[in-house]
């Protein structure tokens, strides 16, 4: 059996900047980079689209709006070792939740970063079992494949790092059968990083760039129009000290403008300071990086509108067939290992 390559990204709101350069295209380099090696699972969480409030008139449409993104960013509908699927298709997700919420405790789940930053946005009101709940559902998902390399965003490696957890205390109680994600180092040096990506709000770069923020000249959508695009990084909140560092505490705003250009034109981030460092001219480099966001939002909407619907739901409907069984062999053994089944 090929080791699994898995990621999924939620589909309450459209995809963003931050979404793209953190999740998809590592998982597009790498599909591109490993083809045939590995077995590349991408998948719509759907089931965890609403922990927190959303209008669910469109989360069907939403869901297969996004997961075309997938394709247009590169990864071929027709490679064979390539799974698309939806999380809610495949029931195992929800069932192996449910076991597994007995094996979670209450005071790792409440230190969650995202579940404290989330009930913080919430006001502490209307907080849902299901925001609480968010970090087991993720871990199986990964775990019910046995994903080993599970690309994602910064501010998902705690979750990442539970989901190792919580399999590793199932495997401690009941014998190994949980196959287990890689640690996060390893997982960066898989993904060839030093740190993990967290693309910052144009506007408030201290924040990470983000669906749910009320400010939205910070967050560049992948179907802002190319020229919205380029204005929002003109407009991009920078510093007053005059000279361009790589610098996430002093300087967030001129590092993000970096970071994106290095991830957009496959560059390492040495080689764009090289050209950038200690020169004081902001407006340069927002006219440089507003260009690259520009062209790559041109030649994005471009592919997406050429990914074909129809192939997408044939390769969603042949995925989420065999993913099942894949997934059910995974819930049966736990099943059979905490003795709901002989
Ligand atoms: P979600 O939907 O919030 O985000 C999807 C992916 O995008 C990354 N991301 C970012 N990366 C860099 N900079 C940003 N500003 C930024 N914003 C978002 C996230 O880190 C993530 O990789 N629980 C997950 C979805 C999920 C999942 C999984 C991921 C469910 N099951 C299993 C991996 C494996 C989530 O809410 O991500």
């Amino acid at each position: 059996m090929k080791a699994v390559i898995l990621t999924g990204l939620r589909t309450n709101a459209e995809y963003h900047l931050g979404n793209y350069l953190g999740a998809i295209l590592p998982m597009a380099t790498l599909q591109r980079r490993h083809v045939g090696a590995y077995q590349v699972n991408m998948f719509a969480p759907d089931l965890h689209s609403f922990t927190t409030p959303i209008n669910h008139s469109e989360l069907y449409r939403r869901t297969m709006d996004n997961l075309r993104v997938f394709i247009a960013a590169g990864i071929p509908l027709g490679d064979k070792h390539f799974y698309l699927y939806r999380q809610s298709y495949i029931p195992a997700h929800a069932e192996l939740t449910v076991i597994l919420n007995n094996f979670a405790y209450y005071g790792e789940l409440k230190r969650m970063t995202q579940f404290k930053e989330k009930a913080d946005e919430l006001k502490h009101k209307s907080v849902s079992a299901g925001l609480f709940d968010y970090p087991v559902l993720m871990a199986a998902d990964i775990l019910l494949y046995g994903a080993k390399w599970v690309p994602v965003g910064d501010d998902q490696q705690q979750h990442l790092e539970f989901a190792r957890d919580l399999g590793d205390r199932f495997n401690q109680k009941f014998g190994p059968v949980l196959t287990l994600p890689e640690p996060i180092d390893k997982q960066l040096k898989f993904v060839k990083r030093t740190e993990g990506v967290r693309i910052r709000s144009l506007r408030s770069p201290t924040n990470k760039m983000s669906k749910s923020v009320t400010d939205p000249a910070g967050t560049i959508l992948l179907s802002d129009k190319p020229a919205d695009g380029r204005a929002k990084v003109m407009a991009a909140t920078t510093d007053s000290l005059n000279a361009i560092h790589w610098d996430w505490e002093l300087q967030p705003g001129v590092t993000n403008l970096l970071q994106i250009s290095s991830l957009l034109a496959a560059t390492p981030a040495t080689k764009v300071l090289a050209e950038w460092q200690g020169r004081s001219d902001y407006r340069a480099l927002k006219k440089y990086v507003g260009q690259q966001v520009s062209e790559f939002l041109t030649e994005f909407q471009i592919k997406l509108k050429s990914v074909d619907k129809a192939a997408v739901l044939a390769k969603l409907e042949a995925s989420e067939a065999a993913m099942s069984q894949t997934a059910n062999q995974t819930l049966f053994k736990v099943q059979q290992a905490i003795g709901l089944r002989p």
